[in-house]
């Protein structure tokens, strides 16, 4: 038998898509469809007095106008919910009238055609009576005007963390350095902006075809506000134009059910790329306050630090990334005392929510900044401080507990060092060797190194479970393998990795094996394409039910069919009083290092290079994880250096790509070198871990310290645009004023 995974195969969804052929939820219409707009909130806090739908009603071709009043549970949201789908008057709900955010639905237009759908919205006409808002999150945090009823505070969540003796830190501390950080909001910018289509399929369910993270979470949202018993309700996706988290929250679903429940026909909505940017979650914009002490041997002996997250106008997943940014506060290293406080807080922003690294990078941008000012502080080599503090197997995190067996993060940092032909490895230690010096005097060279962990799975007591249904077809042979798996293929290749794995398993070529997926009707739950966390819960599931099946097989039975849940191993989470946690059961590590070129006179920082090792357990599908890194890198070279969304009182003001800049291919690094560790996890499928999130995590740090390497300042705030680092850049002295 040959392997099917650890193989470079060609992804199953490569033809149709380099190919043009693949249909996403926009390209697809259906015979008598009608054409759903909706209309926004007008402010951004503000009770709605009246909806007048008269006007637009009246429009030729407008066929209905919902409000508020016709949705029968009028709330949803992924962790709570919070949100009204329609704001309004005429809810049983209370305090569904307010608007929150602009990003609030007031009134919802079908119509015979998109033209007319969009003509009749401009129609609505909606009273409001303002209510005073907050934007700044710090201003929120202990405001007696409470922004939202369902909550106690405008503090939506507070992690504490209080471990070892703080003041026995402090007095052990030979150097201490502290920084103030804030970093901005990213936009998922996927390459499809929200779209679906809703109809009755032949069994009467209502049926929605649309692109999200996890169909059964995206139909659990429509049948709970529709009202409808489970069943009833179904969701399809075709192909995903990307997700980064961004599709993890509802955006056309349950409004496209709704229409089509209402009205009995097929619905279809496309959103344009400006209303993209503006109504879907955004990643959190941290302010965080650390300070961090060492011995003068270079041992840490204390961190405190205060992060304040804006979680915008509703909860989204803002208690999950802030409880995952709170537990990376520390990097990863053991730190004997740490005194920590996390807070995500209500303003009338836009929402925040789920974003490649959930919330580890933001909490990485400050840790290891603080260990690179603290490498310079002692005047010691990033790479061999890191490597003295540097969690290892048995040592105890700031949760009380050891990372689950298997912490590779020192032969990552090792191997990034060796392989980024930056550092050498000495008799005395790990050395950084001197920057190339640039013919131009205004450029400036320097190289850089972070290093982060990812949590696999959402973990932190979550009760994780994903299934798997395993086929196995033919009479003395087998001929055909069907795997049913629901998981995701938001363009990771998730699904090349289920068909290589189930091939593993069952022990065909990978040409025998079927994929069933992405529908609710076909296939059990198998949780979200997200926390980095498809492939190891998904190989789990179907290692068992390949096992099981392969037993039926052998006990003849034709077809043999086998249902496997995977549950991982029980965690647990933050106590609220100390920070106590058993908060995962599995890690991804990672490294890189990056060199930058910093023009001195106009304050443009060029990455040049990239060198991100990744400890990934196993390579199921090497040629896939090498675009992975690539991705990340890019995706988090934009958070880094170039995307700015301009927000001002609770308004994005820059919604299109013109002038939100994501890195093109005249911005990207000459070189970004992969560099795959395979040490295996005991828990994960064949020891793979999963690692979509993780080459994200450290490249924004990475940066500033190959900023301060080349230049001799520190860049606390992401974006680092030209004007922030001009501005730094004088206020030090360098360069031409
Ligand atoms: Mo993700 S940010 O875990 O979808």
């Amino acid at each position: 038998m040959s392997e099917s995974i650890g193989k470079g195969l060609f992804r199953i969804d490569a033809e149709g898509k380099v190919a043009g052929k693949t249909l996403y939820p926009g390209d697809i219409d259906i015979e008598g469809q009608l054409w759903l707009k909706m209309k926004f909130s007008d402010r951004v806090h503000a009770r709605i007095l009246s909806v007048d739908t008269r006007q637009a009603e009246e429009v030729p071709g407008v066929v209905r106008v919902f409000t508020a009043a016709d949705v029968p549970v009028n709330e949803y949201g992924l962790v709570y919910r919070d949100q009204p789908v329609i704001c309004g008057p005429g809810s049983e709900k209370p305090g569904t009238d307010v608007v929150r955010c602009l990003a609030d639905v007031v009134a919802v237009v079908v119509a015979e055609t998109q033209e007319i759908a969009a003509q009749a919205v401009k129609l609505v006409t909606v009273k409001y009576e303002d209510l005073p808002a907050i934007h700044d999150p710090e201003a929120a945090l202990n405001n007696q005007l409470q922004l939202h009823p369902d909550y106690l505070s405008n503090t939506i969540c507070h992690y504490k963390t209080r471990y070892g003796d703080i003041d026995d830190g402090w007095a052990k501390a030979d150097v201490v350095v502290e920084g103030e950080f804030q970093t901005g909001y990213q936009e998922h910018a996927y390459l499809q902006p929200e779209a679906g289509l809703s109809y009755l399929d032949e069994e009467g369910r209502v049926t929605v075809i649309v692109a999200g993270q996890w169909v059964h979470e995206d139909q659990d949202q429509i049948f709970h506000a529709l009202d409808l018993p489970a069943e009833q309700a179904r969701v399809i996706y075709p192909a995903v134009g990307g997700a980064f988290g961004g599709r993890e929250d509802m955006s056309v679903q349950i409004v496209l059910a709704l229409a089509t429940w209402t009205l009995k026909r097929p619905v279809k909505t496309i959103w344009s790329r400006e209303e993209s940017i503006l109504y879907h979650h955004k990643r959190h914009p941290i302010k965080i306050r650390a300070k961090w002490g060492a011995t003068r041997d270079g041992m840490i002996t204390a961190v405190e630090a205060t992060l304040i997250g804006d979680a915008g106008a509703y909860n989204y997943t803002t208690n999950k990334v802030l409880g995952n940014a709170h537990l990376m506060t520390c990097g990863p290293y053991y730190v004997p005392n740490a005194h920590l406080d996390t807070y995500g807080v209500v303003t009338n922003n836009i929402p925040c929510g789920a974003f490649r690294g959930f919330g580890a990078p933001q909490a990485a941008f400050a840790a290891e900044n603080m260990m690179n000012r603290l490498a310079h502080a002692l005047n010691m080599d990033p790479v061999e401080l890191r490597l003295k503090n540097v969690l290892r197997d048995g040592v105890e995190y700031i949760t009380g507990t050891p990372h689950p067996p298997g912490v590779t993060m020192p032969q990552v940092i090792e191997e990034c060092a060796r392989q980024s032909d930056y550092w050498d490895e000495t008799e005395t230690g790990w050395r950084k060797r001197p920057n190339i010096l640039s013919t131009d005097p205004n450029m400036k060279r320097g190289v850089g190194f972070a290093a982060a962990y990812k949590n696999i799975g959402y973990s932190f007591g979550f009760p994780e479970q994903c299934w798997a249904t395993i086929e196995i077809h033919g009479k003395a042979d087998i001929e055909r393998v069907v795997v049913r798996a629901a998981g995701a293929e938001v363009g990771q290749g998730s699904h090349t990795a289920f068909v290589q794995m189930t091939a593993q398993a069952v022990g065909v070529p990978v040409e025998k094996v079927e994929l069933i997926g992405h529908d609710t009707a076909e296939t059990n739950t198998s949780g979200s394409a997200s926390a980095s966390r498809m492939t190891y819960m998904m190989g789990n599931a179907i290692r068992g039910a390949a096992e099981q099946a392969l037993q039926h097989w052998n006990d003849e039975e034709r077809p043999a069919i086998a249902t496997y849940q995977y549950r991982p191993p029980r965690t647990s989470p933050f106590d609220p009083q100390t920070g106590e946690a058993m908060p995962n059961f599995a890690y991804g590590y990672v490294a890189e290092a990056a060199e930058v070129e910093v023009d001195i006179e106009t304050g443009l920082i060029r990455l040049v290079r990239v060198v991100c090792a990744d400890d990934v357990g196993k390579a199921i599908n090497p040629i896939n994880i090498e675009g992975q890194i690539e991705g990340a890198i890019v995706q988090a070279q934009g958070y880094a250096l170039l995307e700015n969304l301009v927000v001002k009182d609770g308004q994005i003001l820059n919604p299109f790509l013109s002038t939100y800049l994501i890195p093109t291919v005249f911005d990207i690094p000459t070189e970004v070198k992969s560099v795959i560790l395979e040490i295996p996890s005991a828990e994960g499928p064949w020891g793979a871990r999963g690692m979509a999130e993780m080459p994200f995590i450290p490249l924004a740090p990475a940066i500033a310290a190959a900023v301060y390497d080349a230049v001799g300042v520190w860049i606390t705030q992401i974006p680092m645009t030209p004007d922030v680092v001009v501005r730094e850049l004088r206020k030090h002295g360098v360069g031409a004023s």
